[in-house]
């Protein structure tokens, strides 16, 4: 990605890279110390800017900017206020908020001056929205010459029921096509928008058959949870961010044991000893399913190059409508990552 990043900006005689959701800064860090690019990132987490400037050595050209990037004016201005005011000798250092004189607009020429600069926006798997406000940006941005972009978490895209999306679909040729009168249950939720940002078919190709029938137990033990809970209409709710290491999948006795351990709020009547047992009855009654879950994946599988290159398809047509040309490229192996597809875009 390093190399075709480099080939864009010279080729689009840009002067600066703009790393839309930086992170920790691993991408500008590789560009300015592999090929001396300037670059100013944007990153949402403070966290994050702090940890990007302490891997950044002081002589890199490389700053960030602590800034939610979103589809507004505002934060258009306030990224044209960072890039214009981009400051190698400042680099390495994070700036969370611009100067107020700086986003007085009405008094800095931005438009002029920001002109000196061409752009080359980037952005690596820039997760939910942030791939749509990258891609407003971008259009909005006359010193952005040429983008590349990648997305991931489908399904964190922004919805208030579930199906319908904030930013999908985003042009007007599949707003058009798609049938907004049908039935919710018809409708691509935000299952399918999890589903579209799987596991790749050729990266199931490279599993061991150790590690599919691991697959098929994981996705066995947490349906038994998923039917406990629905059947008893309880909700286990996580006190820790992850539910159970790998390890706790050995038996489905070490699964719950280490599940009861990190939920909480069983209500007083149930004893954790009460729904250890009924999860153990739940377990055999679906026993006999368990050899369905690799056909499901099999269907999973299937449907999920589908689904994304939907998302991707809507993208790259958005930004065709706005006059912006263009396209789809894969830009490394999907081993290296599955959401291995990029948005090349220039104008
Ligand atoms: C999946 S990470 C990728 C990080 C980095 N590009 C990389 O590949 O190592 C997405 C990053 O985008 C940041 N982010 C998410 N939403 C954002 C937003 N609206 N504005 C700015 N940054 C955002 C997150 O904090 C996170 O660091």
């Amino acid at each position: 990605m390093i190399p075709f990043i480099k080939e864009k900006f010279v080729a689009h005689k840009c002067t600066l890279v703009a790393d839309i959701g930086c992170g920790l800064g691993y991408l500008g860090n590789a560009l300015t110390s592999l090929y001396n690019i300037d670059v100013k990132g944007f990153e949402l987490r403070a966290s994050n800017c702090q940890s990007a400037r302490n891997y950044t050595s002081n002589s890199s050209s490389f700053a960030t900017e602590q800034l939610i990037v979103d589809k507004s004016i505002e934060c258009t201005k306030a990224i044209q206020t960072a890039l214009t005011y981009h400051d190698k000798t400042k680099a390495a250092s994070v700036s969370s908020k611009p100067n107020p004189e700086q986003l007085n607009l009405s008094s800095s020429p931005l438009r002029t001056r920001s002109s000196d600069q061409r752009i080359c926006m980037v952005g690596l798997h820039c997760c939910g929205d942030l791939t749509p406000a990258t891609l407003f940006q971008f259009h909005h941005l006359d010193e952005c010459k040429v983008l590349i972009c990648l997305g991931c978490c489908y399904h964190r895209l922004c919805s208030e029921n579930k199906t319908s999306f904030e930013n999908f679909p985003l042009s007007m040729k599949l707003k058009t096509e798609y049938d907004f009168t049908q039935p919710n249950d018809r409708k691509l939720n935000g299952l399918a928008l999890r589903l579209a940002c799987q596991e790749t078919k050729s990266r199931w190709l490279c599993k061991t058959e150790q590690e599919v029938n691991n697959h098929s137990k994981h996705v066995a033990f947490r349906a038994v949870l998923e039917y406990y809970c629905w059947k008893t209409g309880s909700s286990l709710t996580k006190k820790h961010k992850k539910l159970t290491g790998s390890a706790a999948f050995k038996t489905f006795e070490t699964y719950i044991d280490a599940v009861l351990s990190r939920v909480d709020d069983f209500s007083p009547l149930d004893s954790i000893i009460t729904v250890r047992q009924d999860l153990l009855l739940c377990y055999e009654e679906c026993k006999p399913y368990f050899s369905c879950v690799m056909w499901y994946n099999a269907l999973q599988v299937m449907m999920q190059g589908v689904l994304e290159s939907l998302i991707l398809r809507d993208r790259k047509e958005y930004l065709l409508e706005l006059g912006i040309y263009c396209q789809l490229i894969s830009l490394f192996d999907d081993e290296i990552s599955p959401r291995n597809i990029a948005l090349l875009a220039w104008k």
